[in-house]
């Protein structure tokens, strides 16, 4: 199966690694040379870390490699079955991009986009077929998550929904279903997560150190709200609020915080800037204080 993936940044490249262990021909694009010669460097890393460990073996390193390639125009997906779109998260963009990338696929081929947060019905509105777009949406690290929500949007074929949770399945991952609404199910259910730890922050009750100290401690899970911000990177995570609290009509309940607004403008965006709510070496890798 011939998969084309857009954007080879944080999400596109992890896509790309799970699509591609799974034996799938992937074709990554990206606008930005320099993200392509990232992705592949990166995965070069991550693989041979695999290989280090005993996870894999040589032969499936150099195979998994030798099904992703690396190209830099959108025509170049034209023989894709599946594409799955990871680029930035605005609608505008997103629908361009579709219409464009419709224009050189087959009439056959499944258009997904990855959105964490954005109306699928409004993406697949700008296509001519638009009962062949879905939103397939990976969590961060593709690789490592095992849940996948895949949402169909009210444009969407039943045909097109069951052969995507097919072949999400056959990638060894878990399929949620979920209607195409604001935040989906997980990032709706995660907004209260960081934007109560940010007003309390903001309120000066404790420090970032604290909350997340408390929330792994206390609350069991494996990463604070800030280590978790910092992980996803501020802008996207700032934005996926933003469009959550503008879709469900300013509800206070999804206001994003100011502190969030600033640190995202001023790229303090987390282990991919070196710099958010904490430090990071140029490996991403935590400097204590
Ligand atoms: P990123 O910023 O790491 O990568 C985006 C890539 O898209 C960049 O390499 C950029 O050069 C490229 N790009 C931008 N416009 C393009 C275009 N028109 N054509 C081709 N390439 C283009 O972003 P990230 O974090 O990978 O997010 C991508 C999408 O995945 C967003 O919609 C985001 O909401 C969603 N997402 C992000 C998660 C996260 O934890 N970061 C988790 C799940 C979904």
């Amino acid at each position: 199966m011939n998969i084309g993936i857009i954007g080879s940044g944080t999400m596109g490249s992890g896509i790309a690694q799970v699509a591609a262990t799974s034996g799938c021909k992937v074709k990554l694009f990206d606008t930005n040379q320099a993200a392509l010669d990232k992705a592949r460097v990166a995965l070069e890393k991550i693989l041979a870390r695999l290989v280090e460990k005993g996870r894999i073996v040589t032969s499936e390193k150099d195979r998994i490699q030798a099904n992703i390639s690396y190209v830099e125009t959108l025509k170049d997906l034209s023989d894709s079955n599946l594409t799955i779109e990871a680029i930035v998260e605005n609608l505008e963009i997103k629908k361009n991009l579709f219409s464009e990338l419709e224009s050189y696929v087959s009439d056959a081929c499944i258009i997904a986009s990855n959105t964490s947060s954005l109306s699928i019905a409004s993406i697949a509105s700008s296509l001519q077929k638009p009962e062949r777009c879905i939103g397939i949406h990976f969590f961060n690290p593709a690789p490592l998550m095992k849940l996948v929500e895949v949402v169909p949007a009210i444009q969407t074929s039943q045909e097109v929904l069951e052969t995507s949770v097919k072949i999400i399945k056959d990638w060894k991952k878990t399929v949620a279903v979920a209607k195409d609404t604001p935040g989906f199910i997980v990032n709706r259910v995660a907004r209260p997560f960081y934007g109560e730890a940010l007003r309390i922050y903001e309120e000066g009750i404790a420090s970032f150190e604290t909350i997340d100290s408390a929330m792994k401690n206390i609350g069991g899970f494996r990463m604070g709200p800030f280590e978790l911000m910092d992980f996803i990177g501020n802008d996207v995570n700032y934005t996926v609020t933003e469009t959550v609290f503008t879709a469900f009509y300013f509800d206070p309940r999804y206001k994003p915080a100011f502190t969030q607004k600033r640190f995202a403008e001023a790229g303090y965006l987390g282990r991919k800037s070196g710099k958010g709510y904490y430090d990071y070496d140029k490996n991403g890798h935590l400097i204590q204080r």
